[in-house]
């Protein structure tokens, strides 16, 4: 995110929502610079920032980034983080930090606008929290999805190198993959799902039609290397 040139297309926003770990969906991290000058605008205008840490936890290539939040003097960022991707998505759990001179309305508002998040869960997520399942759990994750990023980009680069590139991002838990030449990504996309293939279009993703043309495919179920190459075969066929 360039901050100046979204000042300049929107110079009276009263926030912004940003992913700031990963942006979704290229997965790229925003940089110290621009982190200082977003928090910069933010108390010049008194503004929002919605840091929205979806899958923050899930980075291979070094530690975790600090959150945004971490350098909010001014308390005007609300930290925004979810369990779907980090225990699973049907638990329906997630969690707002806000500035604490904020608590009192956020607690309103959710009271009266929310279908709220049940106790009994909430409870045993505390304990597993509490007595370090959650922490180790999260270790055993990034191990695991560490290797089978690697498994699977290696895979499909050796059955589709010549039609793809494949983008590494830092984190997350999809993969890039760019498609060479002028193939839609969007058609291919729709014959996989023919086929049971899940994958999303990059340009599904974007406001501007600047043609880009990509897959975005989830590595963290591909369990091997062979896996992915029989995947990449599947592909191969369809395009
Ligand atoms: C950008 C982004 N934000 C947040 C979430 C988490 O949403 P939820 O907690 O409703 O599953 C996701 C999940 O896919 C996401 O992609």
């Amino acid at each position: 995110m360039v901050v100046s040139d979204a000042v300049k297309l929107a110079p009276r926003a009263h926030a912004a929502v940003v992913t700031p770990a990963h942006q979704s969906p290229l997965g790229m991290s925003l940089s110290l610079p621009r982190r200082l000058a977003l928090l910069d605008w933010s108390a010049r205008n008194k503004a929002w920032i919605i840091e929205d840490d979806y899958d923050g936890e899930y980075r291979y290539v070094s530690r975790p980034l600090p959150a945004l939040k971490s350098l909010d003097r001014d308390g005007r960022v609300l930290y925004a983080g979810t369990f779907s991707k980090v225990l699973f998505p049907g638990i329906r759990l997630a969690y707002l930090v806000v500035p604490e001179g904020q608590v009192e309305q956020f607690e309103q508002v959710t009271e009266s606008l929310s279908a709220g998040c049940p106790g009994l869960t909430q409870t045993i997520v505390t304990a597993f929290i509490g007595e370090g399942h959650f922490a180790r759990h999260i270790q055993r994750m990034r191990k695991l999805y560490a290797e089978r990023r690697e498994a699977t980009a290696a895979g499909l680069e050796s059955v589709l190198g010549k039609y793809v590139r494949i983008d590494l991002q830092p984190g997350g838990m999809h993969l890039i993959l760019r498609l060479r030449g002028n193939r839609s990504d969007r058609r291919l996309v729709a014959s996989m799902r023919e086929q049971n293939l899940y994958a999303e279009a990059l340009t599904d993703w974007t406001t501007r039609n600047d043609g880009v043309s990509a897959l975005l495919l989830n590595f963290t179920n591909i369990d091997s290397r062979r896996t992915a190459e029989n995947f990449g075969r599947r592909i191969l066929k369809l395009m």
